[in-house]
């Protein structure tokens, strides 16, 4: 068992290329209710998950977080209508997102994980989410990923997106926090590669 863990724990990686092969209902069942099977502060359970499967609904939903919801401007764009400040972003609307395309500053399709097979979006019930709120959906998180694991499944996590498009998009009553996608590698990339201007600390870097 402990081995187990430890070897899930080292090779574990985001991925953000899946296969395209799906996940059977057994596992999907599993990976899911483990979302449920964890601790929250007062029992305040203040996330609720959207789950986004195969259907065709859900297919096309994901082609479009892929392409329009869950990325970045190529360059610094204005914050806001209020605010002149210069800065790399997710897009607010569609709209948005369609004239940084046309204008070629939309930096789409960078969180391929959003095209896995199996999506969950957690988002706070309340609108108003309190600090224990995001540890609470943390543990819920990382329960998925350690029993989709566990299954032979991988995951990758995707917080690129604005809160107040993605809530519009998904049609979701409440305020997202993350999503991931579940599915079966096609390729990974380690992390050093991905990071290599700012490496993961080592463990004496972070244990005092
Ligand atoms: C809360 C959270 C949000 C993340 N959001 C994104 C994201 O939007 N896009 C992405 O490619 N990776 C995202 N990641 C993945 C991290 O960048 C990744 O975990 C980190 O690079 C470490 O790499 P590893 O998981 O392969 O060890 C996110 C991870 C976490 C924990």
């Amino acid at each position: 068992m402990i081995e187990q863990l430890e070897k899930i724990l080292q090779q574990r990686s985001t991925v953000k290329d899946f296969d395209g092969n799906p996940i059977n209902s057994t596992h999907i069942t599993t990976i899911t209710e483990a979302v449920t099977k964890t601790p929250s502060c007062n029992n305040r359970y203040n996330f609720k998950v959207k789950v986004l499967g195969q259907d065709l609904n859900h297919r096309k939903a994901k082609l479009e977080l892929y392409d329009y919801v869950c990325t970045v401007s190529k360059q610094n764009v204005r914050y806001n209508d209020d605010n002149d400040a210069m800065v790399i972003r997710s897009p607010r609307s569609f709209s948005e997102a369609r004239d940084w395309h046309s204008k070629g500053i939309l930096s789409s399709q960078i969180n391929g994980q959003m095209l896995a097979p199996l999506v969950l979006v957690w988002y706070f019930t309340d609108g108003d989410p309190i600090n224990n709120d995001y540890l609470d959906v943390g543990l819920s998180c990382w329960n998925t990923v350690l029993t989709a694991e566990l299954l032979g499944i991988q995951s990758g996590f995707c917080a690129c997106f604005d809160k107040d498009y993605l809530k519009n998009f998904l049609n979701i009553d409440g305020e997202p926090a993350v999503m991931a996608g579940f599915g079966y590698a096609q390729s990974t990339i380690p992390n050093h590669e991905k990071h290599h201007d700012n490496p993961k600390p080592s463990i004496s870097d972070i244990i005092v």
